[in-house]
């Protein structure tokens, strides 16, 4: 036990210090030449808003307090709209809701998005909360369709064909899957149907998707066609992680009582761009510009691509269609500040559970039970790592033999191409593998891309439960069992 101990704090120490080597932005002064902002700039203003109303739907998709930064950035994006003219009934909040009461939480009742930040929790809605927090729901929110939602509030888009919608998701992620805090997870096909028929049903004039993830490339990449009047942009592209920013340890850093990351990378660059500018004169391409520079931390490992996709011309419209302006900001034009950003550092989606479960264990009292609580999070956390990522391999290799495994399940497919041709085969791989398995979980995602070259190589479902069978001789138990949650497929 004590030698396992020491090994994985030892592991820890070195994965928080290579967080933190890595990270070095110079604030930076962005503009871009004056010609481009010409042509950016949306000088004809028939679009404007006395001939539509703006909505907007904001998730998180996770829970748990080391997940705290993902509320934090919707509650965020609730109050900056809410500043920018929008009415509540306009604005659709799902959001777990374990946060701004839980018990880690340093201040009761107060959720912080930046150090400094005040407080963003007060007032916003809770439209779907816990249990509601669901892909049915989101879906039926997307379309209008009250009879499909089972619980919350009730609110849904209900837009008509001159208005504007702009939808925000941030959470954990993987190729081709973003997270919720219940099952089943949401799927890239699903969401990309769910998006068609709303353009179908000639709702909307046209659609901002803001997408916070490891791995968001995926959601879009090679499926969602052009002509939807569709404008998305990713934190980050197909195949890397996404970021956490404001993190114990960092600079700067959330203040001493808190033991979580505050932010991400990607949110807190679009929310604290949009927060401080005078948005009639601010257009989506520049802030897309602004928060692709930010967020790739020039190009070092600690940042990630930021991506665009669908109809790429809509950006030449002003981030006002879709956020309105706060009026305080009307002297601020995006063109004259000078944006001295702050040096940030960042931690992987995927590594702020350890950060938040050492930071804990670091702070606790020698020989408290806290201390002893973190420690144990954070092996159960490190076991089920490994169990994945194991099962994974041998399973591959199972399959395809020792030698041809790595190359099947790492395999890559072209820019431009979806993960997977047959979405329906992925989730039922992904059903089998958990039976067998236990839940893949927020972790496990980053393995959907392996999953998905089962399919593409023609792997059946009798061929991977017996793969599977074989590879999981023990089934998880607690967080990680499928048992009580169900499959994330
Ligand atoms: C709304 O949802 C219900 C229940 O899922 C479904 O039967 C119905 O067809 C949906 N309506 C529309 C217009 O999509
Ligand atoms: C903007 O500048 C003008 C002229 O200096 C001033 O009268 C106005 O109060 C300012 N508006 C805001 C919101 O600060």
């Amino acid at each position: 036990m004590m030698g396992l101990a020491t090994g994985a704090i030892f592991l820890l120490l070195s994965l928080c210090g290579i967080a933190a080597a890595g990270r070095d932005i110079v604030g930076d002064v962005l503009r871009l030449p004056s010609e481009a902002s010409r042509f950016f700039h949306n000088d004809d203003n028939s679009d404007d808003d006395s001939t539509g109303t703006r909505w907007v739907i904001l998730l998180a998709g996770s829970n748990g307090y080391w997940n705290y930064r993902h509320q934090a950035d919707v509650c965020h994006a609730y109050q900056l709209l809410r500043k920018g003219g929008l009415k509540e009934e306009n604005i659709i909040v799902f959001m777990y809701d374990d946060i701004a009461y839980n018990s880690e939480n340093p201040r009761p009742g107060v959720i912080i998005n930046s150090p400094q930040g005040e407080d963003v929790y007060k007032g916003v809605p809770k439209d779907y909360t816990g249990e509601d927090v669901t892909v049915g729901n989101f879906f039926a929110a997307i379309l209008g369709n009250k009879t499909a939602l089972t619980g919350g509030s009730g609110k849904v888009v209900d837009s008509g064909p001159n208005d504007h919608i702009f939808i925000y998701y941030t959470d954990h992620g993987g190729p081709g899957v973003l997270g919720m805090p219940t099952n089943p997870y949401l799927y890239a096909g699903d969401l990309i149907d769910v998006l068609k028929k709303k353009h179908a049903s000639g709702t909307y004039k046209s659609l901002v998707f803001y997408l916070e993830a490891c791995e968001s490339g995926s959601i879009f990449e090679g499926l969602l066609p052009q002509g939807l009047n569709i404008y998305a942009t990713t934190a980050s592209n197909a195949e890397e992680s996404s970021w956490g920013t404001y993190c114990p340890g960092e600079n700067p850093s959330p203040p001493p009582e808190y033991e979580t990351c505050l932010g991400d990378l990607y949110s807190v660059a679009w929310m604290e761009d949009s927060d401080i500018h005078n948005l009639q004169t601010e257009t989506l391409h520049q802030q897309y510009e602004l928060v692709k520079r930010r967020t790739s931390n020039d190009n070092s490992p600690y940042g990630s691509h930021v991506m665009q996709y669908g109809d790429v011309g809509l950006s030449k419209n002003n981030i006002f269609l879709y956020m309105g302006t706060n009026p305080a900001n009307d002297n601020f034009t995006f063109m004259d500040e000078n944006l001295l950003r702050p040096r940030s550092k960042a931690v992987n989606q995927r590594d702020a559970d350890l950060v938040h479960f050492w930071d804990k264990y670091r702070k606790a009292p020698e020989g408290s039970s806290r201390k002893f609580e973190a420690q144990k999070q954070f092996f159960e956390a490190m076991s089920h790592r490994m169990h994945i990522d194991h099962s994974i391999k041998l399973i591959g290799k199972l399959l395809f033999g020792i030698e041809k495994a790595s190359e099947v399940l790492n395999a890559i497919r072209p820019a431009g191409q979806p993960l997977v041709d047959d979405w329906d085969c992925l989730k039922t791989l992904v059903r089998t593998f958990e039976t067998h398995c236990g839940s893949v979980s927020q972790y496990g995602m980053k393995h959907m891309r392996s999953l998905a070259n089962l399919c593409n190589a023609g792997v059946g479902t009798e061929q991977m439960a017996e793969a599977s069978a074989q590879a999981c001789v023990s089934f998880p138990s607690g967080p990680w069992s499928t048992l009580h949650k169900g499959f994330s497929a």
